[in-house]
């Protein structure tokens, strides 16, 4: 049995552990032996209100910082052949996903949002960015709330009348910062015209402009980091995440000394700067204008519905089982994992080969980080999910309750504002010891 770790010893060592956007991590995939037909495992699943997310595995570069699934700059023809598998990978599983065999007969499945991500979605041309929209309705998602991420480098006018005729709600637009010294500094090309251009055309295109900056580059101070705050803010982006810096292995960047206090200094910053501008904050990275709505569609829940993921680095959630193709870093790894993707036959890809069981004890995990981390936990919905309450099942949040960074109400689990700021400190702790360990070896391997 694998203890563990304490919160104490975490919180003292160090703010930044991990970005738990996702519970279980990929690097706790492992092959699953034998593979799972992928019709057989839907159809135990309830299926009206899914999430589509469609991952396009290209960028212009491979800025110091990015560990993402991602190829730089591929060979020509390589994104038509891409998008002509995501075509094929994506009536193999609108097939699989409109069995009426199991216990949910609901046919065709329900999409109730879709996502287009990378790596750089408008790497592609406008013509092959709407065949992935295409494929995407041809599931079934179409006129759902739906998202697309846009690096600054990227988007000409047919691409954004693409997004248009397409109903996109959300873009999200990769900018840092606005100084080229900060973004030169982690090997991010990118000249503030290009981030100009974007921004102001998706705001004035998009209900919802996100912009993604982050906070403990080099060089950056607190007035930098306002202005990059205002300068986007000015330009009409409606949403912000603010990111923590993050150093990772195999990127281009190497680690720094005495870097969590300036970076925490920097959060609260920036926080302050958007909470004296009228904005509120939803979690410790997502801040929303005044006045601005969520558009992710309020039937989707993230800790309770199924995902079904399209492309090289997507991944696709049931309840009991998480699968993904095998995760790769380095560009040379990722280069043959996705030409390995698209070579794939229809039979292959009628089933999960690489990914991760839950079991109960997970699945409650799972629930609890994810809603913790995000507006907070419901207590009633947890029970009348899992059958009895979250303290009584997983009683070690006392120790957070007793740091300070959780609150217990009535009817909800919560956040401070100390728990807001070291939601990476309690997303690490909050991962169960199974996986942790699958995810150090992978990282040690
Ligand atoms: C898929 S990209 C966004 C779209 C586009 N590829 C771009 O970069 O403009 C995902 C976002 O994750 C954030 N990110 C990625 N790696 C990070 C790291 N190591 N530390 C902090 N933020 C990171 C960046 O803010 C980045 O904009
Ligand atoms: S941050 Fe965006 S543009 Fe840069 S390598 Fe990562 S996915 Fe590509």
């Amino acid at each position: 049995m694998i203890e563990n770790e304490r919160l104490d010893a975490l919180l003292a060592s160090g703010e930044y552990l991990s970005y738990a956007y996702a519970y279980p991590h990929k690097t706790a995939y492992r092959t699953l032996a034998p593979p799972v037909d992928l019709r057989a495992l839907w159809a135990e699943e309830d299926r009206r209100a899914l999430f589509l997310y469609v991952h396009v595995p290209f960028c212009e570069q491979r800025c110091g910082f990015c560990n993402l699934y991602t190829q730089v700059r591929p060979k020509s023809g390589v994104e038509a052949r891409y998008v002509a598998a995501v075509e094929r990978q994506a009536a193999v599983v609108a097939e699989a996903l409109a069995d009426r065999a199991g216990p949910h007969k609901t046919t065709p499945p329900g999409f109730v949002r879709l996502a287009i991500g990378g790596g750089t979605p408008t790497f592609l041309g406008a013509a092959l960015l709407d065949r992935v929209f295409a494929a995407a309705r041809r599931m079934g998602a179409a006129d759902v709330p739906t998202s697309i991420e846009v690096s600054p480098g990227t988007l000409d006018d047919d691409q954004l009348a693409v997004l248009v005729a397409n109903r996109v709600t959300r873009a999200s637009v990769g900018v840092q910062s606005i100084l080229p010294s900060e973004t030169g500094a982690v090997q991010r090309g990118q000249a503030p015209a290009d981030v100009e251009r974007v921004v102001r055309r998706l705001a004035a295109a998009v209900a919802v402009c996100n912009v993604d900056l982050i906070y403990g580059l080099p060089g950056q101070t607190a007035a930098t980091l306002r202005r990059s705050i205002d300068h986007v803010v000015d330009l009409g982006a409606n949403e912000l995440y603010l990111y923590p810096l993050y150093v990772r292995p195999l990127t281009g960047l190497g680690r720094r000394d005495g870097w969590d206090d300036h970076r925490l200094g920097l959060y609260r910053a920036g926080r302050e700067h958007l909470l004296a501008r009228g904005w509120t904050q939803a979690s410790m990275r997502m801040f929303r204008a005044p006045g601005s709505v969520e558009t992710g569609g309020a039937e989707y829940r993230c800790q309770d519905d199924g995902m079904v993921g399209l492309g090289a680095g997507a991944r696709s959630y049931t309840r009991a089982l998480h699968y993904a193709s095998p995760y790769a870093v380095t560009q040379g790894a990722i280069r043959s994992g996705i030409e390995a993707w698209m070579a794939q036959s229809d039979a292959d890809f009628a089933v999960a080969r690489h990914g991760i069981a839950l079991d109960p004890e997970e699945r409650r995990r799972r629930f609890v980080l994810l809603s913790l981390l995000d507006t907070g936990l419901d207590r009633a919905a947890y029970l009348q999910r899992f059958g009895a309450d979250v303290l009584a099942h997983l009683p070690e949040l006392g120790e957070a309750v007793d740091a300070g960074l959780v609150e217990v109400g009535a009817g909800r689990v919560g956040l401070t504002e100390t728990g807001l700021e070291r939601s990476d400190v309690l997303g690490h702790w909050l991962q169960s010891a199974a996986v942790r360990a699958a995810r150090a070896a992978w990282e040690a391997a």
